[in-house]
């Protein structure tokens, strides 16, 4: 593709985006799911990553947030309202709580307080007191600049409208979460995705009294700007804040210790779906001001304070069906569809079912009632089902004996390695005999770390499998690109770029050209390893003839399962004409070595067993550093072979054999200079 169409395309993403951004945040209507909506974002910053030459300041890398809606008035915070860091573990705890130790340079403190508080999923407001009257009140905005939404502020009851206690602060922000009960959200959820989109909407309503309609919560927890705040932490601030007639939550806790912390976290996480709110992490904040002030900001966000993050969110629908996947290997991938359900703001209608073993041991059927949860943004699973709920006429499903795509029989396999029958049920067909299968093999052909063929994506590759263009790799080459151009969506510019594209890639490295080849276990490191073995195609394609299977575990890295996938490989024919055709059309470049003057010119080094002062990283880069090089296998082309602790009798015993040089750590590092 050249580049302009790269950055047209860019800047129309961008737009798409911007224009996602209008409705979501100042119409408050989003017009497509948050799913969509991610991944619109996520391929801008792909496509950033990609070409270094894109730039755009209206990028989502650099546009945090978003401006404030032009039905309000824009104002500046006095004290900007910054974000929190995210976390998800105890780890990620540990590492939080650690990282506050070294700042302040201190021991470790067991007794160093937080004030641990549920994190409302709503929208927060900055809202401003001046001698103890409600004077403005402003949205988050872009954390710098807010709306004022002062007048609909004014509508939720909860928002104090009068402070009369002399202790307030003569002027101060006040800062909290405006959001919507479940219960009041049931009665307005055909107009908003989820009670945020619902609090965000109603609280831009433009007509104050539209506002005032829907029963709107606020919760405090922090300020921005004070003058004449006299309080020291926050929990006793949270306290004051109690006092002075605001609502805080009644779960904040003052707890000491990471094991305390996780302890509250799991049980509040248990109490979640029983909260009449949605919440969606635990914040910690250093309860001590002071210490506050010492640790500041990173960023966007405060060293003192962080997100524990809930993992996972739950929901229980009914499945309607179970689709059946076939993967690039064959597997077969069961799939419940779902009566589509909102988990925290995605709308999820797929769960994976994982395999056949899995439905068998929690009997799950089609027409169950199930709890679904979704972590990250991984596959929702299923967690239970609930049998109370089945009807009388369910019956167990059948997982398939022959494959749906090609009708071949479907088998589970023995694993030699773990000596089980593999859970996972595989089509039996010679891979590209089967079209769902060579559909996978191909995506993967084109793919990223693979041949890389820009304009040639998942979906393209799909509709030219569907219009029979391609079946196997070597048609990739040989596309009939005057029938291409007439196809919808095609033109001659977009046909031209494709060409290109094509052409390009038939110049590739052996380690990206095994790769591609989608041979199960050989993944890109792997692919790596065999490339530096072979150094060159025809090495590697004579393994058809002279099935030299074995000698490939003197390879490091490559063991009994990858080399009898290899062996899998070439026993097919299919997969021998695909390499005889490829080898027609494309230039595989051989494996190089660099070399130049150092001490250890000429040289090759394998190293076998557990070294004692040295990792085998930095081994590596020794060698490198001296002009040396490191092999993955005992051959005749071996100068040293290194052994450290417990190293694999068989190379010990080839180099031998072959008269390879079988030298300790400590030798290696003498002739270095290393050592005395
Ligand atoms: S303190 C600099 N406390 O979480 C610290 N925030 O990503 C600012 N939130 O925008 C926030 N409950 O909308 C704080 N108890 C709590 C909170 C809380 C919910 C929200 C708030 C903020 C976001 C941070």
């Amino acid at each position: 593709m050249n580049k302009k169409k790269i950055q047209e395309e860019y800047l129309n993403k961008i737009e798409l985006l911007k224009k996602y951004n209008k409705f979501y945040f100042s119409k408050s209507k989003p017009l497509v799911l948050d799913s969509k909506y991610d991944e619109l974002k996520k391929e801008i910053l792909l496509l950033e990553e990609k070409f270094k030459f894109l730039d755009s300041p209206q990028s989502p890398s650099k546009v945090i947030g978003h401006k404030p809606s032009k039905n309000f008035k824009k104002d500046t915070h006095r004290v900007p309202m910054l974000s929190l860091g995210n976390i998800f573990s105890e780890e990620d705890l540990n590492n939080f709580q650690k990282k506050i130790f070294n700042f302040l340079s201190v021991e470790r403190d067991p007794n160093l307080l937080f004030s641990a508080e549920p994190k409302i999923d709503g929208i927060s407001a900055s809202l401003t007191y001046k001698n103890g009257i409600f004077f403005k009140g402003l949205s988050r905005g872009d954390g710098r600049e807010g709306e004022d939404i002062t007048a609909n502020l004014e509508t939720i009851k909860d928002i104090p409208k009068k402070i009369l206690s002399k202790d307030f602060p003569i002027d101060i922000d006040i800062r909290g979460e405006v959001f919507i009960q479940n219960k009041d959200f049931q009665d307005i959820k055909e107009k908003f995705a989820n009670p945020r989109n619902a609090a965000s909407g109603s609280l831009r309503q433009k007509n104050s009294e539209d506002t005032k309609k829907i029963p709107l919560k606020f919760i405090a927890y922090t300020y921005g700007y004070e003058k004449g705040l006299a309080v020291k932490n926050q929990f006793d601030f949270l306290k004051k804040l109690s006092k002075w007639g605001f609502k805080t939550n009644p779960l904040n806790r003052l707890i000491a210790g990471v094991k305390n912390l996780i302890d509250n976290y799991n049980e509040i996480e248990k109490k979640r779906a029983d909260l009449d709110f949605d919440i969606d992490g635990i914040v910690y904040k250093i309860n001590d001001f002071a210490l506050q002030k010492r640790l500041g900001y990173v960023a966007n966000a405060p060293r003192w304070a962080i997100a524990h993050k809930f993992s996972s969110n739950k929901a229980v629908s009914k499945i309607i069906d179970i689709d059946i996947q076939i993967g690039r290997t064959g597997a077969l991938t069961p799939v419940a569809k779902i009566k589509p359900i909102n988990i925290g703001g995605v709308l999820v209608s797929n769960a994976t079912l994982h395999n056949e073993d899995e439905i068998i041991r929690k009997d799950i059927r089609i027409g169950d009632m199930v709890t679904l949860e979704r972590a990250g943004d991984v596959i929702p699973h299923i967690l239970s089902v609930d049998i109370k709920k089945r009807s009388l006429k369910s019956k167990k499903f059948v997982f398939p004996q022959n494959c749906p795509s090609c009708g071949s029989k479907t088998i589970k396999e023995f694993n030699k390695v773990t000596k089980k029958v593999d859970a996972v049920r595989r089509c039996s067909s010679e891979g590209y005999y089967c079209n769902k299968i060579s559909i996978e093999k191909l995506k993967h052909f084109v793919s990223k770390e693979a041949f890389n063929i820009d304009g040639l994506g998942k979906k393209i590759v799909e509709e030219f499998c569907r219009l029979k263009l391609i079946k196997f790799p070597q048609d990739i080459f040989k596309l009939n690109y005057q029938k291409i151009e007439k196809l919808e969506g095609w033109g001659r510019l977009s046909v031209e770029n494709l060409k290109y594209s094509v052409n390009q890639k038939k110049n590739i490295s052996l380690e990206r050209f095994i790769f591609a080849l989608g041979i199960r276990h050989i993944g890109l490191e792997n692919a790596k390893l065999l490339s530096k073995y072979f150094i060159s195609f025809l090495n590697f394609k004579n393994l058809s003839k002279n099935k030299n299977f074995n000698d490939l575990l003197n390879i490091d890295g490559i063991g009994e399962t990858q080399v009898s996938s290899i062996k899998v490989f070439f026993e097919n024919e299919i997969n021998i004409k695909v390499l005889n055709e490829l080898e027609k059309v494309l230039v595989i470049k051989d494996a190089t070595t660099n070399q130049n003057d150092g001490l250890l010119k000429d040289k090759s080094f394998l190293v076998t067993g557990k070294l004692k002062g040295i990792s085998r990283a930095e081994v590596k880069s020794l060698i490198e550093e001296n002009s040396g090089n490191t092999v993955s296998s005992v051959s005749k082309k071996l100068n040293y072979l290194i052994v450290g602790e417990k190293p694999t009798k068989r190379k010990v015993e080839n180099a031998k054999a072959l008269k390879v040089k079988v030298i300790t750590e400590n030798e290696f590092l003498k002739m270095l200079n290393k050592t005395g």
